[in-house]
């Protein structure tokens, strides 16, 4: 079946061709034990939610700089942090991220949970960032779904039901494929699978860790995945 080695080909892909962000452990922790810092990975995580790549890097490296640990956002004012996030957009972002540390230093201990259920009953933290930083930060096996994922997914099952109707099946599929060994790297190739090769016009498979195993390759049109529902 696809489940396997479909996980550890990627895996593998991801050894050699990982983008170097500077919320990651580089070179990837290979289950060599080497975790993030859940503080970085859930600052990272939420940042990215509406922000490119790009443009998250320095106002990454500006929060880190200036309040290095969940205690100190915590305690830092209010409008300081609305300040240093002025330019990354969606303001609610940076409220629920102060909330959200706050929560951390004054229930948890200044620890994150590290579970995806403890991590959703934070403040601003939804099925995504909950999936992403139960996988990143504390190795769960949690499924992480975000755009690029859908169009990796939708491509190698060819599924063919539209979007957003299909996302509990591409849920399902990524569950599968999520290998207990290295759920937090597996979750982030996927997204760099997406951001680099499997694109959404002209993804260059060629280059591509699923090229023998993807069905929409299979059936030479991987550019009509995933199938949006008619507006
Ligand atoms: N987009 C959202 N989270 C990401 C991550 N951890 N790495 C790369 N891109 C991302």
């Amino acid at each position: 079946t696809l489940e396997f080695p479909t996980a550890a080909l990627l895996l593998a892909w991801y050894d050699r061709h990982h983008r170097d962000l500077p919320w990651r452990v580089s070179p990837p922790m290979a289950a060599r034990g080497v975790m993030p810092d859940p503080y970085r990975v859930w600052l990272s995580e939420v940042m990215l939610q509406q922000t490119t790549v790009p443009a998250v890097k320095s106002y990454f490296a500006k929060f880190l700089e200036r309040w290095p640990t969940v205690g100190d956002l915590a305690a830092a004012a209010n409008e300081d942090v609305m300040v240093a996030w002025a330019g990354l957009g969606y303001y609610a972002r940076a409220r629920n991220l102060k909330k959200c540390a706050e929560a951390v230093a004054a229930d948890h201990g200044g620890r994150f949970p590290d579970t995806e259920d403890g991590l959703r009953a934070l403040p601003g933290i939804g099925d995504y960032t909950a999936a992403a930083v139960a996988a990143i930060a504390f190795n769960r096996q949690a499924a992480v779904m975000d755009g690029n994922v859908e169009r990796v997914i939708s491509r190698l099952y060819a599924i063919s039901a539209p979007l957003p109707a299909a996302k509990p099946l591409m849920k399902q599929k990524v569950a599968q494929l999520t290998p207990a060994d290295r759920p937090g790297d597996f979750a982030q190739a996927m997204m760099d699978l997406g951001a680099t090769i499997c694109t959404p016009r002209r993804p260059v498979c060629s280059l591509c860790p699923f090229n023998g195993a993807c069905q929409a390759l299979a059936g030479h049109d991987p550019e009509h995945f995933p199938v949006k529902a008619a507006k």
